[in-house]
């Protein structure tokens, strides 16, 4: 959600604060601003629109500094008007940006204001300013070390003092930050992506870190106030990341991906080994009776998709529930149970507060499913299985997902195993079969021309049904959120056999209806299902396995899958789902990366 960068320099830094923002903002924002010292004296520029323009506000008003910090911000704590926007100032001397939410904000303005502190947004992050004026005595470093310790809740934050130029202190307290170390001039951002091209040597900071820029120094103090010296860390991969070659939208480029996402994913997978799932898994797979799976959006879906792995094959009672529900109501816990939460950005706040109600609940047993090292929540699992999707910038998630979905597989066939549901022969299938998964993806791929027809027609269409049976109802329930968040298409999804029961009633000419159609021990049903639909002039568009003997007919448009996938046909036919809502998307011209009113990382409730 909220995005900061910040830099010291001897040269203009502010193309470089706004080129960071630009990379930050694939993660929602609603406002943006950017502050620097020019002789002595802050000069902002803020927008409640764009970061196109906040830039455009900057050349108008030639603001140029080489000492500064910007900031995207998405609202918690007021509305997203201008004089909420970041950097927030105290007594014209200390700028800052915040990420995070301050929790003991009310009781930290209401001292202030007796001490005669005048507040002039509806923020949280205004004590945090007034909070560093309050005990700054020309040592910016010292009084955001005193400041912070009165903090309750979650922050990243960067400040500057205007009587202390070329010099810009930064703190971590729950929301990720990163230090870029250049010749004669240092940088930090809350996502390393917005580095790339500044520099490539980073510090990851520790929670607690307080750390002070000048231009050829960094110093650092930990948690409890010692000056320490943190791991540099050379980072080449985020370059890649943020350039969209041949592509015209980051979820394009990513939905081509998922074929090197996921051998990156498996490349270090020979054998079924519990151990992958991190030190003492096997020893907690063997103690437990069932999984729960908690997940937010789409990771939500992996979840529900791994349900029905978890429960035929591993033979395993598994319960998946959408995280912000879990935290807020009375469960039962079981502490022979294994909980385990997806999330891409290992970030999302309802996810994490999840994780958190379950441990506090006596839960003994957890796990991370995550796109994200080091996140908060891979860091507060005692086991874990990183996907290696790589930075995923599109808001509708595509490769995290099947990554995911690929995790979740290892998961239940390790479990298979353990339990003794499958020998020797039946694991090197299944592994056979995940080897040859990027291919098989690959074949999918080439589908997008008849897919790109199909799209051209979707996109004059107010609302879609989507269909599916048995592990292909997650699918259909993901195909209708990507066509829904990209395209703004109402789109919803139903188990087919739920048809009659209600959707059929919406079932006109004027509504698709997209099915799933692999050649599994369902296929009879949904067959009926779909007659079911043409019968009352409904147009199926269907995503049909070889051999199912589904073909073009009359108010039935079929696109062939190129070969059936058994257990794993979920990751196939999630492909032409997404490239079907990507499509349509452009066609509509929707803003397809950052669709209105999303986030990427949902760090707040
Ligand atoms: C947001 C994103 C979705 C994502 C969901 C959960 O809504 O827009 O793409 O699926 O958060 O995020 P997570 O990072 O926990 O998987």
């Amino acid at each position: 959600m909220c995005g900061i960068v910040g830099a010291v320099a001897q040269r203009n830094i502010v193309p470089v604060l706004v080129q960071g923002l630009r990379r930050l903002e694939y993660r929602g924002y609603d406002s943006c601003g950017v502050a620097v010292i020019v002789d002595g004296v802050a000069r902002c520029a803020r927008s409640v629109s764009r970061v196109a323009d906040l830039e455009q506000k900057i050349l108008d008003s030639q603001l140029l500094g080489e000492t500064g910090i910007a900031h995207t911000r998405w609202a918690t704590h007021g509305a997203p008007v201008t004089h909420n926007a970041h950097p927030i100032f105290s007594h014209e001397t200390i700028a800052l940006v915040h990420n995070g939410i301050i929790e003991n904000h009310e009781i930290l303005r209401e001292g202030l204001c007796e001490n005669g502190y005048k507040f002039v947004t509806q923020t949280d992050s205004e004590v945090i300013a007034h909070l560093i004026y309050s005990v700054y005595k020309n040592d910016l470093f010292a009084a955001v070390r005193a400041a912070v310790k009165q903090l309750h809740g979650a922050y990243a934050i960067a400040v500057f003092s205007t009587d202390q130029p070329h010099l810009v202190c930064c703190a971590r307290g729950g929301s990720p930050l990163v230090v870029g170390l250049g010749k004669s001039e240092n940088f930090l951002a809350s996502d390393a992506l917005a580095l790339a091209g500044s520099t490539n040597r980073l510090i990851f900071l520790k929670e607690g870190d307080v750390v002070e820029l000048t231009l050829d120094r960094v110093r650092i103090a930990d948690c409890n106030g010692d000056l320490v010296q943190r791991q540099v860390h050379t980072v080449n991969t985020y370059s890649s990341a943020v350039e969209l070659g041949p592509y015209q939208h980051f979820m394009h480029k990513e939905i081509f991906e998922q074929p090197r996402a996921i051998s990156d994913t498996i490349a270090h997978i020979d054998a079924f080994d519990p151990e992958l799932f991190g030190a003492g898994a096997r020893d907690v797979f063997n103690k437990i009776d069932s999984l729960l799976i908690l997940a937010c959006g789409t990771s939500y879906y992996s979840g529900l998709t791994a349900k029905y792995w978890l429960e035929s094959i591993a033979k395993i009672p598994t319960q998946v529930e959408i995280a912000s529900e879990y935290r807020y109501r009375d469960s039962v816990p079981n502490h022979r149970s294994l909980v385990v939460v997806i999330s891409q950005s290992g970030e999302t706040a309802d996810t994490l507060a999840g994780l958190k109600h379950a441990n506090e609940l006596g839960h003994l047993h957890t796990m991370a499913i995550c796109n994200v090292e080091g996140s908060a929540i891979v860091r507060l699992t005692a086991l874990r299985f990183l996907t290696h999707a790589g930075t995923e910038i599109g808001v509708a998630s595509t490769k995290a997902f099947t990554t995911q979905l690929v995790a979740l597989f290892v998961l239940s066939v390790t479990l298979e195993w353990l339990r003794g549901h499958a020998d020797s022969s039946l694991l090197a299938q299944h592994l056979k079969q995940l080897r040859h998964l990027p291919a098989a993806l690959n074949s999918v791929l080439s589908l997008e021309p008849q897919i790109i027809a199909w799209a051209e027609e979707f996109s004059s269409k107010e609302n879609v049904l989507f269909l599916g049976r048995g592990m292909h109802y997650p699918i259909a329930l993901e195909g209708a959120l990507k066509l829904k968040e990209t395209s703004y298409i109402h789109a919803e999804a139903y188990p087919a056999g739920e048809l009659k029961h209600g959707p059929l009633a919406l079932v006109t000419e004027a509504m698709p209806v997209v099915t799933v159609a692999p050649n599994d021990m369902l296929l009879e049903k949904l067959k009926s299902n779909i007659q079911e639909v043409r019968a009352r002039g409904g147009q199926l568009y269907v995503f049909a396995d070889a051999d199912t003997r589904i073909v073009n007919d009359e108010g039935l448009h079929v696109i062939r899958m190129p070969e059936h996938y058994g257990l794993l046909s979920p990751i196939l036919h999630v492909v032409p789902l997404q490239l079907l809502a990507y499509h349509t998307a452009c066609a509509r011209g929707t803003d397809v990366d950052k669709p209105r009113n999303l986030a990427k990382s949902v760090t707040v409730e």
